[in-house]
């Protein structure tokens, strides 16, 4: 299957006509190619987005939300099709896959919803026979850069708040996973979305998404993967005073205090952890453990990953699936060796699998460490990997200090009965999503999605918060006074 840009309505090559291969993570097989684009395809589709754009925007929004509630039908007709294909290019297991596609489903109807809001403000003017209000305007062109992890629902999060908000889109999505871009883009295309207000232009980052992030013509740049990356692209908007908003790591934390029921916290941190193999910047990679229960929950934990079957997650029996490629293979690698030498205590896993039915794809054995210090390399930094480091404590003030230790902001979840200590944790743990009696993952779509600290840079995908993204605020004056009217000046003191 060969992936071609979707630009302006139509399907193409790069203009060099390169390709990479599309790799399945379950087995090395190769399951298509993707075009790379050079900087004039992003070009080409950036004036096609910025001529769509005008007559986009006068389209009434709840005439642009019509069409969102046709894509959000057909994903939903789709939505086992595209799971399959999502497990195949991205790996992680079927039923995950399900719910990924579920995510854009419900954004899309959320989204449509908005087209019959996007609520500004009325409100009384400082003067007489004087009307005031803020209305939203689109901001015009949108760039959005997506990573592979999740291909379809971090798309639909930015695409669907752009477009009803009367924006066109220029999307790079990540060269691992262009399957669900295509899907994508067909979608949109059956649901008669005008040409040009969607493009896709597949390709790396230092050049295609490179060439995004630095066109005069996108207004701004939605952006959700690595630190590494979003760091060079905050830069890069900030010297052109683009607008910017970055969605990037964590290092979530599930406490779980000695009153918890230690089932429940066993089954949640084992759905957070090695979910989706580890690769969920909401994953849980560390487990905040009170001191009188540490051993218990230990055992338990070892004893629920017994259940964990690896493997290619078309196979309904598999629970934990391959992780993307070689490379992430070698890096959890090299964090677990970082780990024994921290001196950190390996109770399971820790290698890769490379036997039998392993030998080709990329398998890693779900790995618990305990005994882990709140300094170490592996309790710090992210590995985005099935590996999770146990840290003990004595009380929940120690817990929350030991979450709030990290740069990262992201996802916290606390496990107690204590009313008291749940609401102390929802106040002080530093992070844009706490969950309580609930592991580190599972966010709404209708709710602010995204983190403090190093894990952001105040933005939000998901929820109304995702239109400030993709909107400016507009205040509108009117005086219909007849005369002129100072403001400030003109008061009756
Ligand atoms: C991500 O890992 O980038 O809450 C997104 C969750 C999912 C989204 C994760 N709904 O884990």
């Amino acid at each position: 299957m060969k992936v071609l840009n979707f630009v302006n309505g139509e399907w193409k090559a790069s203009i060099n006509k390169q390709f990479v291969p599309v790799i399945n993570p379950a087995n090395g097989e190769t399951i298509g190619e993707v075009t790379v684009s050079i900087e004039a395809d992003v070009d080409e589709a950036v004036k096609a987005a910025k001529a769509a754009q005008k007559q986009w925007a006068l389209v009434p929004a709840p005439k642009r939300a019509e069409v969102l509630y046709k894509v959000g039908y057909l994903l939903k007709e789709r939505k086992e099709q595209l799971a399959r294909l999502l497990t195949m290019e991205m790996g992680k297991v079927l039923e995950e896959a399900r719910g990924e596609v579920q995510e854009g489903i419900d954004m899309a109807f959320y989204m449509a919803g908005e087209g019959r809001r996007l609520f500004g403000d009325t409100t009384p003017s400082e003067l007489k026979d004087k009307f005031a209000m803020s209305v939203r305007v689109p901001v015009g062109v949108v760039g959005i850069i997506t990573p592979w992890n999740f291909p379809i629902a971090i798309a639909t999060w930015k695409s669907f708040p752009a477009i009803v908000a009367g924006n066109a889109v220029v999307w790079k999505p990540a060269l691992e996973t262009p399957l669900m871009a295509r899907e994508l883009a067909k979608i949109f295309e059956e649901a008669g979305l005008p040409k040009g207000v969607f493009n896709v232009v597949h390709g790396d980052g230092p050049t295609t998404g490179n060439a995004l992030v630095e066109h005069p013509d996108v207004q701004v740049i939605s952006f959700t993967g690595s630190n590494e990356v979003g760091r060079i692209i905050a830069e890069k908007c900030g010297r052109r005073l683009k607008k910017v908003s970055l969605e990037m790591g964590g290092k979530n934390a599930v406490i779980v205090m000695d009153d918890a029921d230690l089932s429940l916290a066993a089954e949640g941190i084992l759905w957070s952890a090695f979910g989706t193999s580890g690769q969920r910047c909401t994953a849980c990679s560390r487990v905040i453990v009170h001191e009188a229960v540490k051993e218990e929950l230990e055992n338990r934990l070892l004893e629920a990953m017994k259940t964990l079957t690896i493997g290619n997650g078309l196979d309904e029996n598999v629970k934990v699936g391959p992780v993307i490629s070689e490379g992430a293979l070698q890096k959890i690698d090299h964090y677990v060796q970082i780990g024994k030498e921290e001196g950190a205590k390996l109770l399971t896993g820790g290698y890769i699998l490379r036997d039998g039915e392993y030998q080709k794809g990329y398998y890693y054995a779900p790995t618990l460490f305990t005994d882990v210090q709140p300094t170490m390399r592996i309790a710090r930094e992210e590995i985005f990997g099935p590996v999770v480091s146990i840290i003990s404590v004595n009380s929940l003030e120690e817990a929350i200090a030991v979450n709030n230790s990290v740069d990262y902001g992201l996802s916290s979840s606390i496990f107690t009965r204590d009313v008291n200590k749940v609401f102390q944790a929802m106040r002080d743990l530093d992070t844009g999503i706490v969950y309580i009696n609930a592991g580190t993952t599972g966010a709404e779509i209708h709710l602010p999605f995204g983190g403090m600290k190093g894990t952001g840079n105040g933005h939000r995908d998901s929820g109304v918060a995702a239109l400030d993204v993709f909107t400016e605020w507009r205040s509108v004056y009117i005086d219909f006074s007849g005369k002129l009217q100072r403001a400030q000046i003109d008061i009756d003191e």
